[in-house]
C-alpha cells in the first residue's frame, strides 16, 4: 500500500510516496533524482555504492526500508558544502583513488564521514571503515591514499592538486575524475529519457529442460506493462554470440533451455518495480532435462549435445614442439601432478544495463556499457533484422567489466522493446540476475609433466588441459587456447607437448576475465617449478632465473622472442627483497608470469582513432576500445598531448559510432598499444597543422584550434602478422608483444599474508599512478583467486549471488602491495608502451601456494586454497551453512 513519507533530503523538506516494501535507495534514486547513490547489489546491503547519511549515522539505503526514513535528515554527496566536495573530488582525482568509479561515491561519503568524526585516521582505521564497502578495481591502496589525503585537507594542510600535465611519463588525473568522485557522472542506470519505460527479463530456473510452452498472458495484464516479448517477435537473428552464433537473445518455445541465465522474455514497464513483477508473472511450462555439468561427461559418445550449434567438445588447441618422450626420459628430475581452478564472478561493481531510445530518423540510439560497442551494434543490428546504419552506439564508460562485459547482456532485449514500443527502454539487471547470466572465469583441470636436467634447466613440459565452457561458446575456446599457449610460463623450454579443450556444458557460460586462461596455466607451472626445485636443491628465484626466456629465446608457441623481454629484470628487480625476507625467517613465495598484449594469434587487429577539432575549442578524441576503470582514455589523451604538444584539457574522449572505428573487444591487454599508436598518428596530423599554422597566428592554443574548427584526424593502425596456434608457417609471431612480471608474497608469523611485491615489465610507464593501480588491483583479484573466491555451482545454478560470500577481498583483508615498474621498450608499442590490464594477477595464485608450502610444507594444488592459515585469516570467504 503506498505511504506518504516525509524527511529532510540534503536540507530541503521532501514529501514521498512509497511503494510496498520499497528501499530508501529506490525512493532516492527513482523519486528524488539522486544519483551519486548507486544500486550495486540492492538489497544486499553489501557492496556499500547506495551509502548515505541518515541522522548522522552512515547507512546503506539499499537495505532500509523507505519509510524508517520518516522523520529524519539524509545527506548525499549532492548535499555536501562546496568546499568539502571540491577537497573530496581532489583527493580521489590526486590520489588516482579511483578506476572505474562506481563505488567512489559511496567511498567518498563514507571517507567524509570518517573524517567528520576522526580527523586523524590511521591507515587500519581507514581499512576498518570501508568493511561495508566493496571494490573491485581498486584494491583500496589508493582508496586509502586518497582518504588519507581528504582528512589532511580538512585538517587545513597542504595536500597535492590532481596531476594536470598530460604529457607520457606524467600522472595526469584520470578523466573525469573528480564527477566521477562525486557521483556526477552518468552510467547507464543514471540515465533517463522523457517517456521512459523500464525493463525486465524472465530467465530459466532450470539448467536444461525442454520449453514446451511459453504464456505471458497474466503478465500483460499487470496494470502499466506496454510489451511483453519473446523469441516470436524477434524479426532478425535471434542467436548471436562473439565467435559463434549459438546464444538465442530469447530461447523459443520447442528449444531447450541451455543455462539458467537463458532468456525467455522481456517486459517494457511504466517503472522497475512493475517491470519486474510482470516478468515474475510470464508462465513458462518447462519438461526438465538431466543437465550435462561435468565436462568429462560432456566429451563421452553418449553424453546430450548441449548447444545446436556446435558439438560438445567447443575447442582444441595443440602445440607440439621436440620430442617430450626422449626429453623426460633423459631428465635428471621429473614431477607430474594434477592442478584445478575454479569458476570465479567478475563481480564488477555495475550490474548489465542498457537504454535503447528510437531517434526522430528512426534510428536506435542505444546506449551501452559493452566492451566492444561496435561488436554490440552489429549483434543488435542483426537482432533487429535492420542494417548496422540504423543503429546509433555510444559507450557508457562502465562500473567494471574485467571481461564479464564482451558478450551481449541485455543490449538486444533492450533494443527490440525500444523498437517494439517506440519508446526508450533502460533494462538493468538485478545482481542476482547478473551473475546468472554473464560469463564467468574458466575452471580448468591440469595435468602437467615437468621435467629438467640435474642443474634445473626445463628440458620437456607435457600438460593436458581440460576447461568447462558452460552453455555458449563466448570465447571459451580462446581462453583455452591461450591457456595452451602460456603452458610453459615465462620460461625456456626445448619440448612441448600441449593440448587444451574448452568443453559445452549446461553450467553458467565461461568466457573472457582478466588473464585469460594465463592464470590457469601459471598456477600449475609455477607450482612445477617450485616441485623442481626442491629436487634440485635450489630455491625459487634461483630456479626461476636459470629458466627465464631472453632475447633469442623460444616461447611456448613456438615463437621466437625478439624484443622487449624483461623478465630478467623483474627478477632481478625482486632479488635483494627474497633473499632479505627468507633470511629474516619468513615464508616467502615466489612467481614469474608473462601475459600476451594483443589478441594475436593470427587474427587482424586495429587501432583507430579520430581527432575532430571543435568549434568550441576542444578536441573530441573518438576511438573504438571502451573505458572500463583501466584509464584508457586518460592514457590516450596523454599520447595526443605528447604529439600536439596541447594541453590535455583540449582533449574529450568519446566512444560511439560517429565514425566506423570498430576493433573489436576491449580484450587481451591491447587498446593502449593499438589504440596508443593510432592516438599518436592521428595527433601527429593535427600537430603538423597547428605547426603550419602558428607561423600566422601564434602560439596560443585556443587561437589555433579556432583555425582548425571542422578538420578531422585520423590515426589507423593495423596489424596482420600474427600467425595462428599451430600453422605452419616459417616464422611463428603468436602474439605482438608481451608483458612479464615477478611477484613475491611475504608471509607473517601467523601464515597470513603481509605483503605483495609486484614487479611488472610495462613497456613504458605512461601514468605512473594509473599503471599502479592497474597492478594492485589485479593483486587484490589474484589473492581472492587463491584464497577465498569461488562461484560454486549446483545443478548449474550458481549456490549464491550475495557478495560476501563471493569472497572478494576486503580492505581490511588486503596486505601491502609494492609495485615495482620496470620499462623494457616495445618497439611495436606507443612510445614503448604494452598492456598491463591482465598480468597483475597472473602470478598472484602460484606466489601464494609457494608461500604457504615454505610457511607449513603443504602444496596445494586446487583454487581457492580456502584450507590455508591465509585463507582462514579472511574476513570473507564462507557461505554460512545449509546455504
Ligand atoms: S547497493 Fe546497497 S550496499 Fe550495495
Ligand atoms: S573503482 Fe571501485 S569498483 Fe571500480
Amino acid at each position: 500500500m503506498a505511504e506518504l513519507i516525509a524527511f529532510t533530503l540534503n536540507g530541503t523538506p521532501r514529501q514521498v510516496e512509497t511503494r510496498d516494501g520499497e528501499s530508501l535507495l529506490e525512493v532516492l534514486r527513482e523519486r528524488c533524482g539522486i544519483t551519486s547513490l548507486k544500486d550495486g547489489c540492492s538489497p544486499q546491503g553489501q557492496c556499500g555504492c547506495c551509502l548515505a547519511i541518515v541522522d548522522g549515522q552512515a547507512k546503506t539505503t539499499c537495505a532500509m526500508p523507505a519509510e524508517a526514513a520518516e522523520g529524519k535528515e539524509v545527506l548525499t554527496l549532492e548535499g555536501v558544502s562546496p568546499e568539502e566536495r571540491r577537497m573530496i573530488s581532489g583527493a580521489f582525482a590526486a590520489a588516482a583513488g579511483l578506476q572505474c568509479g562506481f563505488c567512489i561515491p559511496g567511498i567518498a561519503l563514507r571517507a567524509k564521514h570518517l573524517t567528520d568524526h576522526n580527523p586523524l585516521p590511521s591507515r587500519d582505521e581507514i581499512a576498518r571503515a570501508l568493511d561495508v564497502h566493496l571494490c573491485r578495481c581498486t584494491g583500496y591502496v589508493k582508496i586509502v591514499d586518497a582518504i588519507e589525503l581528504l582528512a589532511r585537507a580538512k585538517r587545513g594542510e597542504a595536500v597535492p592538486a590532481p596531476g594536470t600535465d598530460g604529457r607520457v611519463g606524467q600522472s595526469l588525473a584520470r578523466v573525469g575524475a573528480a564527477a566521477m568522485a562525486l557521483g556526477a557522472r552518468a552510467y547507464v542506470d543514471d540515465l533517463a529519457r522523457p517517456g521512459m519505460l523500464h525493463g525486465a527479463l524472465t530467465l530459466s530456473p532450470h539448467p536444461r529442460a525442454l520449453v514446451r510452452r511459453i504464456d505471458t498472458a497474466r503478465a500483460r495484464a499487470v496494470p502499466g506493462v506496454r510489451a511483453v516479448l519473446t523469441a516470436t517477435d524477434v524479426p532478425g537473428q535471434r542467436w548471436y554470440g562473439l565467435l559463434h552464433d549459438d546464444w538465442p537473445g530469447f530461447v523459443a518455445e520447442g528449444e531447450e533451455v541451455r543455462c539458467v541465465g537463458d532468456v525467455l522474455a522481456a517486459v517494457a514497464a511504466d517503472d522497475r518495480h512493475t517491470a519486474r513483477a510482470a516478468a515474475r508473472l510470464v508462465e513458462v511450462e518447462y519438461g526438465i532435462l538431466p543437465p550435462v555439468l561435468d565436462p568429462e561427461r560432456a566429451l563421452a559418445p553418449d553424453a546430450p549435445r548441449v548447444n545446436p550449434a556446435h558439438e560438445n567438445l567447443l575447442s582444441r588447441s595443440v602445440i607440439r614442439r621436440g620430442d617430450v618422450d626422449a626429453a623426460l626420459a633423459a631428465s635428471t628430475h621429473v614431477v607430474s601432478g594434477t592442478w584445478a581452478t575454479q569458476r570465479i564472478e567478475h563481480l564488477f561493481l555495475e550490474p548489465e544495463s542498457a537504454l535503447a531510445e528510437p531517434l526522430p530518423d528512426g534510428r536506435l540510439h542505444l546506449f551501452t556499457q559493452g566492451q566492444g560497442v561496435f561488436d554490440d551494434r552489429r549483434q543488435v543490428a542483426g537482432f533487429l533484422g535492420v542494417t548496422e546504419d540504423r543503429i546509433h552506439v555510444e559507450l557508457v564508460p562502465n562500473g567494471g567489466a574485467f571481461g564479464g562485459k564482451e558478450d551481449m547482456s541485455v543490449q538486444a532485449q533492450t533494443a527490440l522493446l525500444a523498437y517494439v514500443t517506440r519508446r526508450p527502454v533502460k533494462l538493468t539487471l538485478s545482481r542476482e540476475e547478473s551473475v546468472r547470466l554473464h560469463p564467468k572465469r574458466h575452471p580448468i583441470t591440469m595435468h602437467y609433466t615437468v621435467g629438467c636436467d640435474a642443474e634445473g634447466r626445463l628440458t620437456a613440459v607435457r600438460a593436458r588441459m581440460l576447461g568447462d565452457s558452460g552453455a555458449y561458446a563466448s570465447v571459451g575456446g580462446k581462453v583455452l587456447e591461450r591457456a595452451a599457449g602460456h603452458a610453459c610460463g615465462p620460461y625456456r623450454v626445448p619440448a612441448v607437448d600441449v593440448e587444451s579443450k574448452a568443453v559445452y556444458t549446461n553450467n553458467p557460460p565461461c568466457g573472457a576475465m582478466r588473464g585469460f586462461g594465463a592464470n590457469q596455466a601459471h598456477f600449475a607451472m609455477e607450482g612445477c617449478l617450485d616441485l623442481l626445485a626442491k629436487k634440485v636443491g635450489v630455491d625459487g628465484w634461483e630456479m626461476r632465473w636459470r629458466n627465464a626466456l631472453d632475447v633469442g629465446d623460444v616461447f611456448t608457441t613456438g615463437q621466437v622472442m625478439e624484443k622487449s623481454v624483461g623478465i630478467r629484470k623483474t627478477l632481478a628487480a625482486v632479488k635483494d627483497r627474497y633473499y632479505a625476507e627468507r633470511g629474516a625467517g619468513r615464508a616467502v613465495g615466489i612467481a614469474c608470469a608473462i601475459k600476451n598484449s594483443g589478441i594475436g594469434n593470427g587474427v587482424e587487429e586495429w587501432g583507430k582513432v579520430r581527432l575532430v577539432v571543435e568549434a568550441d575549442g576542444t578536441v573530441s578524441l573518438y576511438n573504438g576500445y571502451t573505458e572500463m576503470g583501466q584509464g584508457l582514455l586518460t592514457v590516450l589523451v596523454q599520447f595526443a598531448v605528447e604529439v600536439t604538444g596541447l594541453p590535455a584539457s583540449v582533449f574529450v574522449p568519446k566512444v560511439d559510432s560517429t565514425f566506423d572505428l570498430g576493433c573489436g573487444q576491449t580484450t587481451g591487454s591491447r587498446a593502449t598499444l593499438f589504440s596508443g599508436r593510432a592516438a599518436m598518428e592521428a595527433a601527429a596530423g593535427l600537430r603538423a597543422d597547428l605547426d603550419a599554422a602558428r607561423a600566422a597566428v601564434g602560439s596560443d592554443a585556443a587561437q589555433l584550434l579556432r583555425g582548425l574548427a571542422g578538420r578531422v584526424y585520423a590515426g589507423d593502425i593495423v596489424v596482420r602478422d600474427t600467425t595462428a596456434l599451430g600453422a605452419p608457417v616459417e616464422k611463428i609471431k603468436t602474439h605482438t608483444a608481451y608483458g612479464y612480471a615477478t611477484q613475491l608474497v611475504i608471509l607473517d608469523d601467523a601464515g597470513r599474508v603481509a605483503r605483495v611485491v609486484a614487479a611488472h615489465d610495462v613497456g613504458r610507464v605512461v601514468n605512473p599512478l594509473l599503471c599502479e593501480g592497474q597492478v594492485e588491483g589485479a593483486v587484490h583479484m589474484g589473492l581472492g583467486y587463491a584464497l577465498t573466491e569461488e562461484l560454486a555451482c549446483e545443478n548449474g545454478m550458481p549456490v549464491t549471488h550475495k557478495l560476501r560470500e563471493l569472497g572478494v577481498l576486503r580492505a581490511r583483508d588486503m596486505p601491502v602491495v609494492e609495485v615495482i615498474l620496470i620499462e623494457e621498450p616495445e618497439p611495436e608499442g606507443p612510445m614503448g608502451a604494452k598492456g598491463v590490464g591482465e598480468i597483475g594477477l597472473v602470478p598472484t595464485a602460484a606466489a601464494v601456494a609457494s608461500a604457504l608450502e615454505a610457511f607449513d610444507g603443504v602444496r596445494r594444488t586446487t583454487l581457492p586454497m580456502r584450507e590455508s592459515p591465509a585463507a582462514r585469516a579472511m574476513s570473507v570467504g564462507r557461505r554460512r551453512p545449509g546455504r
